[in-house]
């Protein structure tokens, strides 16, 4: 303030103090000139500092990202100046808010893809997982994802390095064996620049199990399926060369030989109608069926039209059947579960076994099935082992594959099952016991 009020006044109060000493000016006018100098420079002094003062403290604000209010100041010059710092802090709370959006858009769509994604420092450091990646390694008691097991193995950590020292998005195959074996596609990408944390490696793990499994499954599918039929076929045309040829004039083989040629065109038959009804069913899944089908009627009829296999292997079918109604349902598909359900406890049962066939209501939840439809077909035969049971709908699946073939089967039965069952939205429940018997049931919605 000293400092303000001699830099202003201190020139005038010279003069003044000079005239007045060398009797120029009349001593009391001289010192009140000085007073009101002294005063003068006080004020002004005073009014200046306050100026600078506000101004100072209103860029400090800015520069903090508060907001400036407003400010007149008492020296009109330091007007302008006030306004540009409370612009400057507009402008700048505005770039802030809009770098938190930026940022919060970032962790959002981070946070919302599905595919585990981790963000690493340089050091390897991993400083973010999204929550599908916290998902698929869990999560320490700490709530951080578990990857040191992930950043190990050797095939990642290579993609990491190379990522690292090329600059160049780097992609591998990868099998994690456990918990349960995993077939993951790693894209290690690097950030350039870096982001604001450090972060400058980012490497998204796309989960391709189910799609290997897809893949593997048809390719299976074609191979089982031309084998089933190249093996009747063989066969017939290998009889049929012996019809024309050595068997030509043996009256009494060439009938033994189509029997046998009949036999297998018949298996043929069968197999290229399973196909058909499959793919059928499959292409009809996504839509509900329409109607309404009365599950006991069709279970007596279906039990009707069992009588020559029954007979043949002197198996007693006992018939519990309540009045229950499936809905939504498509009557056809529902007596082909029931035929092959049938089917398969009269033909892996027992030879003059007993196989129950039950239809009832569930009027209240069951179980942890809802009200509903309950089918049941109950055999005494030899049971399924557990190892077996999660693979039987799957297609040409035969836990005994030469002697469900000598029957006739095609391992295609259980999987047509299950088809219509999931298009119905309905359950299938197999619950087998080794030396007992098994029980497979259809839950279905209706009353
Ligand atoms: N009630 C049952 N008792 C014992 N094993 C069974 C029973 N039902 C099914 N299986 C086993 O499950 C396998 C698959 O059954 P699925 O009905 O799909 O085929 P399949 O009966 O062999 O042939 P098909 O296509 O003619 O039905 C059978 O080969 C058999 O090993
Ligand atoms: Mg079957």
């Amino acid at each position: 303030m000293l400092r303000a009020v001699v830099l202003v006044g201190g020139v005038p109060v010279a003069g003044l103090l000079v005239l007045m000493l060398a009797g120029w000016a009349e001593p009391l006018p001289a010192f009140i000139a000085i007073l009101a100098t002294l005063a003068a420079a006080f004020v002004f002094g005073w009014a200046w500092l306050g100026t600078l003062a506000g101004l100072e403290a209103d860029l400090r604000a800015a520069a903090d990202g508060k907001p400036v209010p407003p400010r007149l100041p008492l020296l009109p010059a330091a007007a302008r100046v006030a306004d540009s710092a409370a612009r400057l802090s507009r402008g700048l709370a505005e770039r802030e808010a809009m770098l938190r959006q930026l940022r919060r858009t970032d962790a959002a769509i981070i946070d919302a893809l599905p595919d585990p994604l981790l963000v690493m420092r340089e050091d390897r450091e991993v400083l973010r997982a999204n929550p599908a990646a916290r998902r698929f390694l869990g999560t320490g008691s700490d709530g951080v994802a578990d990857t040191a097991a992930l950043l190990r193995h050797p095939r990642i950590a290579a993609a990491v390095d190379d990522a690292l020292a090329e600059g160049e998005p780097q992609s591998a195959e990868v099998m994690l064996p456990l918990p349960v074996p995993q077939d993951l596609s790693i894209h290690a990408i690097p950030l350039d620049p870096p982001l604001s944390d450090g972060g400058c490696l980012m490497l998204v793990l796309a989960d391709r199990t189910q799609a290997r499994a897809a893949e593997r499954m048809r390719a299976d599918f074609v191979t089982n399926a031309s084998h089933e039929l190249r093996t009747p076929l063989a066969s017939i045309i290998g009889f049929v060369e012996t019809l024309r040829g050595p068997a030509k004039d043996d009256p009494e083989a060439g009938s033994r030989f189509l029997d046998i040629i009949a036999t297998q065109a018949e298996r043929m038959r069968r197999l290229v109608e399973d196909l058909l009804s499959l793919s059928r069913i499959e292409m009809a899944e996504h839509r509900a069926p329409a109607g309404e089908a009365r599950l006991d009627s069709l279970a007596r009829d279906e039990a009707a039209a069992m009588a020559p296999i029954l007979t043949a292997r002197n198996v007693t079918l006992a018939l519990e059947l309540t009045p229950a109604t499936a809905t939504p349902a498509d009557a056809g598909e529902l007596a082909q579960v029931i035929r092959n359900l049938l089917e398969n406890a009269v033909r892996h049962g027992r030879d003059g076994g007993t196989v129950r066939l039950s239809v009832r209501h569930l009027a209240a939840p069951e179980g942890g099935l809802a009200p509903g439809v309950m089918l049941g077909v109950a055999d005494d035969g030899p049971g399924i082992a557990r190892e077996h049971i999660p693979r039987l709908t799957e297609r040409f699946y035969r836990v005994d594959a030469g002697r469900s073939r000598a029957a006739g089967g095609t391992g295609l039965g259980l999987a047509i099952v299950k088809h219509i069952v999931a298009h119905h939205r309905g359950q299938l429940l197999i619950d087998s016991t080794v030396g007992q018997g098994t029980v497979m049931r259809v839950w279905l919605p209706g009353r």
